[in-house]
């Protein structure tokens, strides 16, 4: 196990192939990868003054296991509407959507949050730290939700140990104990992309982690999301405005009206 926890002796061949493929982006891929997330038919539309406003008008995708997946699309054109879809935090007028070899739209409410906490890693463009505690203390608190109170101090040390970890991974060793209001707008973003990988996801969805950056603090956090990817086969789903960013992906998905356009 690597310091995410995560198994890489079985991603060792999965890497090799993902390497090789982006060695040669634009050739087809030899070996079918295993498919992470699987939209069928997805429609959305929400209720406006008593008047329908279509969404999504008939989405399918496929997202593959450990590829960096970025979604554009003008503004209003359902790209955080989808990314909330695949995350269960909302449900599909109509469609399908499949997570591994189970379909998730429809599981009760439980089972969804049970998914939510198990599977999916999620970043918003606003950060959501939670402005009194450290930046270490914002990160562990995945853990503390999850845990009973007497649970989370007999394990705090793993989950410290792990925090830091991820901390350093992401290159905040030296803000550990910094509150959000002494970060710079990548450092917060980077705590916050650290707090999604606190249990372990093997799913990160983002929605604009770069759009409320500079272009230099933005590339970082791009950078920190590359590499989870190559080195730890997280497969990535990102929403993004910025098409330099954008095409920094595996692959890039263009929603125009309410479907997708070109993958
Ligand atoms: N809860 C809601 N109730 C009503 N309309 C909504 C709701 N959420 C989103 N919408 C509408 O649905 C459309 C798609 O919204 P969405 O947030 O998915 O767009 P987006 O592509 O993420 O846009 P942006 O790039 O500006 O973030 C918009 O017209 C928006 O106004
Ligand atoms: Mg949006």
């Amino acid at each position: 196990m690597n310091s995410f926890g995560r198994n890489l002796r079985s991603g060792e061949r999965l890497v090799a192939s993902v390497e090789s493929d982006r060695q040669h982006t634009r050739a087809p891929l030899r070996v079918a990868l295993p498919t992470a997330l699987r939209v069928v038919d997805v429609h959305k539309s929400y209720r406006r003054r008593g008047i329908e406003v279509p969404v999504l008008q008939g989405v399918d995708l496929h997202i593959n296991e450990g590829r960096f997946t970025s979604i554009v699309g003008q503004s209003g054109s359902g790209k955080s509407t989808l990314l909330h879809l695949l995350g269960t935090l909302d449900r599909p007028d109509r469609g399908e959507i499949w997570c591994d070899q189970q379909r998730i739209d429809n599981l009760p409410s439980q089972q969804r949050e049970r998914l939510r906490n198990r599977t999916f890693g999620m970043i918003f463009q606003f950060y959501h730290l939670l402005p009194e505690l450290t930046t270490l203390e914002n990160v562990m608190v995945p853990k503390m939700i999850e845990h009973s109170v007497w649970r989370f101090w007999r394990h705090k040390r793993t989950i410290v140990e792990r925090a830091t970890t991820l901390l350093e991974r992401l290159g905040l060793s030296h803000r550990l104990h910094h509150r959000p209001s002494q970060l710079s707008g990548g450092e917060m973003q980077r705590a916050a992309i650290a707090r999604s990988l606190m249990s372990q996801p093997s799913i990160l969805l983002a929605d604009e982690p770069t759009g409320n950056l500079d272009r230099q603090n933005g590339q970082l956090v791009m950078e920190s999301l590359l590499s989870l990817c190559r080195d730890e086969q997280l497969t990535i789903v990102m929403v993004t405005h910025d098409e330099s960013i954008a095409k920094q992906a595996d692959h890039r998905v263009q929603l125009v009206d309410g479907r997708v356009a070109c993958a």
